[in-house]
């Protein structure tokens, strides 16, 4: 249930903490399982560590500040020791989709930006495919009726097929991203060849990110009722 799912949570952000050393530059994740890691590293923090956090969100900021964690922008620490952060489905070779919460951009940028990747999840996210999980897709507000036809056609190439949906926000408008973009959930169902698909993408106009993760996370530290395990690709 929900509580067990939260306590899972907390238990692989718990473990992450064990690779936060004193003076590191680390980037911090957005979602459910990324504010456990900051709440847990806030509590260290008063108790004497010294880190600087760079947020992959305004959501993730408001939290760090909140809880007293020094933070600067990615401008001011262009390069991080380490990021850890949460994901939507982690595949093969800790391929992974993110975006779900609708940060995947800062995020992709902020995971790029460190030496290590660490992405923390309850162990019911890893899948042996991707593409259960709608991929998000982030795109310009420009022409979105036109981005989509041609993502459709570059998802096609990659083998892939599904209905492409503009995210809504409860109150029915379109959800807009911290950088001011929208989104396009791709469900997809499977992607059998994500680098392909990662590609295709990247060639649409106006297409600004997308949720795929390829080759960024060095560790896995998964969460299950057996225990935690840590993987590698
Ligand atoms: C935010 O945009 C996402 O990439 C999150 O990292 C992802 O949705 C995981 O969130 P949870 O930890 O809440 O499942």
């Amino acid at each position: 249930d929900m509580a067990d799912a939260e306590e899972l949570k907390r238990a692989a952000a718990a473990k992450a903490l064990e690779y936060v050393t004193d003076g590191m530059r680390l980037g911090l994740g957005t979602g459910s399982t990324a504010k456990h890691f900051v709440a847990l590293l806030a509590e260290r923090v008063a108790a004497g560590l010294k880190v600087t956090g760079v947020p992959t969100s305004e959501q993730t900021k408001a939290q760090a500040l909140s809880l007293g964690v020094p933070l600067a922008t990615l401008d001011e620490l262009p390069e991080l020791d380490l990021c850890i952060d949460g994901a939507d489905e982690i595949g093969p070779e800790l391929a992974l989709i993110k975006g779900g919460g609708g940060a995947l951009l800062r995020e992709k940028i902020v995971a790029s930006a460190a030496r290590e990747m660490i992405v923390i999840a309850d162990e019911t996210k890893t899948v042996a495919t991707l593409g259960r999980f709608p991929l998000p897709i982030e795109v310009v507000t420009f022409g979105v009726e036109a981005i989509k036809l041609r993502l459709k056609g570059a998802i096609a190439t990659a083998g892939c097929d599904g209905e492409l949906k503009l995210r809504h926000k409860a109150d029915g408008k379109p959800f807009i991203t911290d950088q001011g973009n929208v989104i396009v959930d791709a469900h997809l169902g499977r992607i059998p060849d994500p680098r392909a698909l990662a590609r295709a993408l990247e060639e649409v106009a106006g297409v600004v990110e997308h949720g795929l993760f390829l080759g960024l996370a060095r560790r896995a530290v998964l969460a299950g009722a057996n225990g935690i395990s840590v993987i590698t690709p």
